[in-house]
């Protein structure tokens, strides 16, 4: 009778908890919007050495290890951020499991969220995750093979499907990114296309084992954690355009997604430090580009259409204070998007946000700085410093 229960109350949470995660877009309920390409698995074979672990792959591939090892992937589990919000992957905590210590994506499928695995808490997300084959004990590679992969005891298959974005997509699309992408002039096949892996794989050369030079791709991951990656996102222009009037213009030109990208608590902040003859300085923030959380409940978008003007009066204290109009300049190659989070303010690709500053009289300079941060409460000491530029009046 007990069993019974417990039974039924199991089945009863479990049907509870696949509605919910499947209704809410936070925890991946991923809805592709376009046809995706099938790829069969590649011939069952099997490897003559064991590669149970990352660890088995570092003799023969020693730089692709190392790149891996200093990544954010090799961390996903034991990085102190993601332990303190999963409380120790404890009671809600265990939902952050299947993206954060997954088992091999090939075998739950490409495009499919992964199943968690209870072993090698330190390597997260490991070789295994996207080279192990779904059914044997080989790996699977982009291919063509090079004669040495041919016979390499790891004996690498050719699977299309680890170079294709649903590779990626079972983690990486919970916050739109590869819908925001698709969006993106860098989706369009021709000169300007760029996927997720050209700008976060990029191609660089290696040696084989047997020392012949062949193109190899960064395992190294550059994402949010690489301030030359950060600086590579958008183009700042600060100028004068009146004795009074200064114009800041930033325009999302490097990356393929929104900006700042996905996390819901990164921020890009643009502050002004106004200065007078002497006396007082001043420094205001601007704007705050960012996807806030749900319970952010005060965050609100100005610029929800194209065509967006919003004003705002920015309070310098006994300097007086700016008037600010910020505008949203639509991208040229897809000037009206879809929008997934209405309250959110980052840049999508491609489009630009124009601010005009009217000074009071009282200030002679202004510096602007913008600052990506990766938490909202981030120090400025903690962030990476994107654009600084000082202009006298
Ligand atoms: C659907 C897959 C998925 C699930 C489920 C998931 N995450 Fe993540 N998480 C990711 C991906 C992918 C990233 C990296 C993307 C990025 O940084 O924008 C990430 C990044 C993070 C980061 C940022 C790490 C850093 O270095 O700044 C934190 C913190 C985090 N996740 C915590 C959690 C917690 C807590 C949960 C459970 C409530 C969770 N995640 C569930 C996929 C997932
Ligand atoms: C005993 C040596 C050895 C071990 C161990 C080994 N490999 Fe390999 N692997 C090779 C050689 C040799 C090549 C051919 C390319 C080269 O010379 O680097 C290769 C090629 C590859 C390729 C490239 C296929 C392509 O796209 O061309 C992949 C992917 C790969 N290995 C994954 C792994 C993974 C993952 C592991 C650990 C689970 C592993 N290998 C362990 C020797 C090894
Ligand atoms: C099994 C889930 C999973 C798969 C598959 C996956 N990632 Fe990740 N990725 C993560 C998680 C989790 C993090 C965040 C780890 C952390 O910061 O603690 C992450 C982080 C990143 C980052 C951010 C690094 C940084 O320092 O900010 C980039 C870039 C990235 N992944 C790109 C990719 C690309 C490209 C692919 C496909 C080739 C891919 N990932 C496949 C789970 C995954
Ligand atoms: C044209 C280059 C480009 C393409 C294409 C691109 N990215 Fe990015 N990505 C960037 C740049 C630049 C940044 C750093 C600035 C930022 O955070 O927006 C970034 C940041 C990221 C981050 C770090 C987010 C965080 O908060 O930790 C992740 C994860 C990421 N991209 C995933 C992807 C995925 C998945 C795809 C494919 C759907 C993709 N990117 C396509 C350039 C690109
Ligand atoms: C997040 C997914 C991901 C992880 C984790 C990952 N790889 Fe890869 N790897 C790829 C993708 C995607 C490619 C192929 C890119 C392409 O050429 O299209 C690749 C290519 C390779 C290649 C051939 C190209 C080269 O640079 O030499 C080798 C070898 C390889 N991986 C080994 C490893 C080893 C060893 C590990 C663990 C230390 C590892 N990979 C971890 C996604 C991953």
């Amino acid at each position: 009778m007990m069993k019974r229960f417990v039974l039924l109350v199991l089945v009863a949470f479990t049907a509870f908890m696949v509605l919910h995660l499947s209704k809410d877009p936070l925890r991946g309920g991923w809805t592709p919007t376009q046809e995706r390409p099938t790829f069969a698995d590649p011939p069952v074979r099997q490897s003559p050495i064991l590669l149970n672990s990352s660890k088995d792959c570092r003799p023969c591939h020693e730089e692709v290890y190392r790149e891996w090892e200093q990544s954010h992937h090799r961390i996903s589990y034991t990085n102190p951020e993601v332990q303190l919000l999963s409380t120790g992957f404890q009671g809600e905590g265990l939902d952050c499991l299947p993206c954060h210590l997954p088992r091999p994506v090939p075998e739950t499928g490409f495009g499919v969220r992964p199943l968690e695995r209870a072993v090698r808490h330190d390597e997260g997300v490991d070789c295994m995750t996207c080279h192990h084959h779904p059914k044997s004990h080989v790996m699977l590679g982009a291919g063509p093979l090079t004669a040495a992969a041919k016979d390499a005891p790891c004996q690498p298959e050719v699977h299309p499907a680890i170079s294709s974005m649903d590779l990626c997509a079972p983690c990486h699309n919970q916050h739109k990114v590869h819908e925001e992408w698709r969006q993106s002039r860098y989706a369009v096949t021709g000169a300007d296309y760029k996927d997720c892996n050209d700008c976060h794989m990029p191609e660089i050369d290696r040696l084989g084992l047997g020392g012949e030079a062949r193109k190899g791709r960064s395992h190294a991951f550059p994402g949010a954690h690489d301030p030359e990656m950060l600086r590579s996102a958008a183009t700042f222009e600060f100028s004068k355009i009146g004795s009074r009037e200064l114009r800041l213009h930033i325009l999302n030109s490097g990356a393929g997604h929104n900006f700042p990208a996905d996390e819901r608590h990164r921020a890009v902040d643009v502050h002004l430090i106004a200065k007078g003859l002497q006396g007082p300085i001043r420094e205001v923030r601007a704007f705050r580009f960012r996807n806030p959380y749900r319970q952010d409940f005060e965050y609100r978008n100005p610029l929800p259409k194209v065509d967006s003007v919003h004003e705002e009066t920015l309070d310098l204290g006994p300097l007086g204070a700016i008037a600010m109009v910020l505008r949203r300049i639509p991208s040229p190659y897809n000037p009206v998007r879809e929008i997934w989070y209405e309250r959110s303010t980052q840049i999508p690709e491609g489009e630009a946000r124009e601010f005009q500053f009217s000074l009071p009289p009282s200030v002679l300079t202004v510096t602007v700085k913008a600052w990506y941060r990766k938490k909202p409460n981030a120090s400025d000491e903690e962030s990476v410093l994107l654009y600084e530029k000082t202009l006298d009046l």
